[in-house]
């Protein structure tokens, strides 16, 4: 097919639901044909390579669930410098196994005023300390040839104070001004406040910025130096989409959509997942199905269960392509600190209910806090009420309470709400930190067996694993962030340490904590990715093993069965069951029986069946 009939093909498919959309949203038809125009020209300047990967996803658009995606989460300048830095290290994100790259935000984004790189000044140029647009292409190239995929964020929900369009806005211009929300008097951001919850209270209170030069109130939901955009005026969404469809054509597989449930606002709402956000999204979904159907949305929804799976839309009407397993991930932790796995194993039902098709993005840790997005009705059934549970979660992640091993920060501590959040790196919360400060080899083998223990039941969930830079080899929490005056106030920087080159020459010294990590998790992302029983068509359920601390996690294919057995007890646990058939234990490579199996402490089994 020529390159128009391609284009129009896929426009055609599209077309009449886009505008239909679009005008519900905007009742401006030169505002969309504008926008057809523009899907025509990124079309037009996307490189023949992209367009091969599209015309090939197009065929395969179950590319992403197969059980060999691995993925990593990375900053740039920790990792590696810079971007060429990144692609020279290539090779070392290859023997991890990742094929997924997520770069941390790179764009450009004022010093001292970035929020991590998340109040973007520039979206279509990269932070000079970390290269250039082109280099960003170079290595979405290299990745390409090495079979990794790409994916950055796109932070759509507000722009740096220091974005042109902010400054103009500042200085008083109307058509600029109109894409954020001004307001001269504090009347209607008051009325914003009586029903719109707060992102950071202590870090940034308030949903709204005073602007003493322009005169004027600003809309500022996450820190005062990132301002809402007004997704109700179309030149945004035009504009935003071009800068959507100008990155993804660097080459980028996916992109993350950054605190998505925020973008629309609506007065005496909490201005949080509105219908109007689903509507933009699944107008994103079409944009990038017609311009460049290779690349993926992954949308960040860091929300309670019911709000999240909404935003991979309907059969008909597919928004994001793939969400986080937020509320997995809380919930892991509070098993690590409790050791009972009834609210884990709920999530999990909860989880496991859900269409197939749906893909998670699986992780232990990554850039942000942890929220204690709990289910506390179920809590409280159980005699644990919100407030003293959080605390005792937090107390116990600091290691404030007696047996806990683990080490990090609270994170915005709201003393009003009781609401603290909790950072720290994986290997620091299962307790590397202290047994290492304390010199004691029981302990850490035990840190070591916990970490593992933890990723392994990770993989072992359909989805993408995610795994968070330095994981790999245990890194624990860096300090080093207090004596930097622009991130001293925000510890999410404790997880967010330079990764150690020196220790990880230790990955294939065995005897070496960083090597038992490294090795381990190595041996069992191979065998995820060469056992077909974990892909993403197997049936999953959670399956009763009468041991109040050890969860099992049973996977079914037609010639398969699988069992995933976790004890979070610190002891040895039995999982009371009896399966018949013929069995091996996928790590060793012994036959096993499945029977009344005794897992030792923080430790797990992976038993698949033998035919
Ligand atoms: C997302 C990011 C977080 C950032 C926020 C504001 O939640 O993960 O790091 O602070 O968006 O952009």
């Amino acid at each position: 097919m020529r390159k128009d009939e391609i284009f129009q093909k896929r426009l055609d498919r599209h077309h009449d639901e886009l505008r239909w959309l679009y005008m519900e949203l905007y009742q401006n038809g030169d505002m969309f044909a504008e926008l057809c125009d523009n899907l025509y020209r990124f079309y037009s300047e996307r490189s023949a390579g992209l367009r091969k990967r599209d015309v090939q996803r197009e065929k395969d658009p179950e590319w992403f669930k197969r059980n060999d995606m691995l993925g990593m989460m990375l900053y740039i300048d920790n990792f590696a410098g810079n971007l060429s830095g990144v692609e020279a290290k290539l090779p070392y994100l290859e023997s991890c196994g990742v094929n997924c790259i997520h770069l941390m935000p790179f764009l450009d984004s004022p010093k001292g005023r970035s929020d991590g790189g998340y109040a973007v000044a520039d979206f279509r140029k990269v932070k000079p300390e970390l290269g250039t647009m082109e280099e960003l292409a170079h290595l979405a190239d290299a990745c390409h040839e090495k079979g990794m995929n790409l994916c950055m964020d796109f932070v759509m929900n507000h722009t740096s104070e220091d974005h042109e369009w902010a400054r103009r806005a500042r200085r008083g211009e109307g058509e600029y001004m109109s894409r954020y929300f001004f307001f001269d008097t504090d009347e209607i951001p008051k009325k914003y406040e009586e029903t719109v919850p707060q992102v950071f209270p202590t870090t940034a209170p308030g949903n709204f910025t005073w602007l003493p030069d322009a005169g004027h109130y600003v809309m500022t939901t996450f820190y005062p130096y990132q301002w809402d955009l007004n997704y109700r005026n179309p030149r945004v969404f035009n504009e935003m989409m071009y800068n959507f469809l100008f990155l993804a054509n660097q080459g980028m597989d996916i992109i993350r959509i950054d605190a998505v449930p925020y973008i629309w606002k609506e007065l005496g709402t909490q201005c949080r997942n509105l219908p109007q956000v689903h509507t933009i999204v699944r107008m994103m979904r079409m944009i990038g199905e017609i311009v460049c159907p290779s690349v993926l949305l992954l949308g960040e929804v860091v929300m309670e269960p019911e709000k999240v799976a909404p935003y991979f839309g309907t059969v008909e009407k597919p928004e994001c392509h793939m969400l986080y397993n937020v509320t997995t991930m809380a919930t892991i932790w509070n098993t690590v600190a409790t050791k009972d796995v009834r609210l884990l194993r709920k999530q999990m039902d909860i989880v496991y209910a859900l269409p197939k098709k749906y893909t998670f993005l699986n992780y232990l840790r990554c850039h942000d806090d942890i929220g204690w997005g709990l289910d506390y009705e179920t809590l409280k059934e159980w005699g644990m009420e919100e407030i003293p549970h959080k605390r005792f979660l937090n107390d116990y992640f600091t290691g404030k309470i007696p047996g806990s091993v683990s080490r990090g920060e609270l994170y915005n501590d709201d003393p009003v709400t009781c609401d603290a959040r909790f950072c720290g790196t994986t290997a620091s919360m299962c307790g590397v930190e202290s047994a290492e400060f304390e010199k004691d080899e029981e302990k850490l083998e035990d840190a070591i067996r916990l970490d593992l223990m933890l990723h392994a039941y990770i993989l072992c969930q359909s989805g993408i694993p995610m795994l968070y830079s330095g994981d790999e080899i245990g890194q624990v929490n860096d300090y080093s962030y207090k004596d930097d005056p622009d991130k001293a106030a925000d510890s999410r920087y404790i997880h967010r340490g330079r990764f150690c080159w020196e220790l990880e020459k230790k990955r294939d010294d065995k005897e070496s904590m960083q090597g038992k990590i490294f090795q381990g998790l190595k041996r069992l992302e191979e065998i995820r990715k060469t056992e077909d029983v974990f892909g993403s068509s197997a049936e999953v359920y959670t399956y009763d093993v009468h041991n109040a601390s050890v969860l099992c996690i049973m996977r079914r294919t037609e010639s398969d069965r699988f069992f995933g057995i976790f004890n979070f007890s610190g002891r040895d646990e039995t999982a009371w069951m009896k399966e018949d058939g013929k069995f091996i234990n996928l790590l060793t490579g012994e036959k096993t029986a499945v029977e009344n199996i005794v897992v030792p402490g923080h430790s797990f089994c992976w038993i698949k069946s033998q035919v």
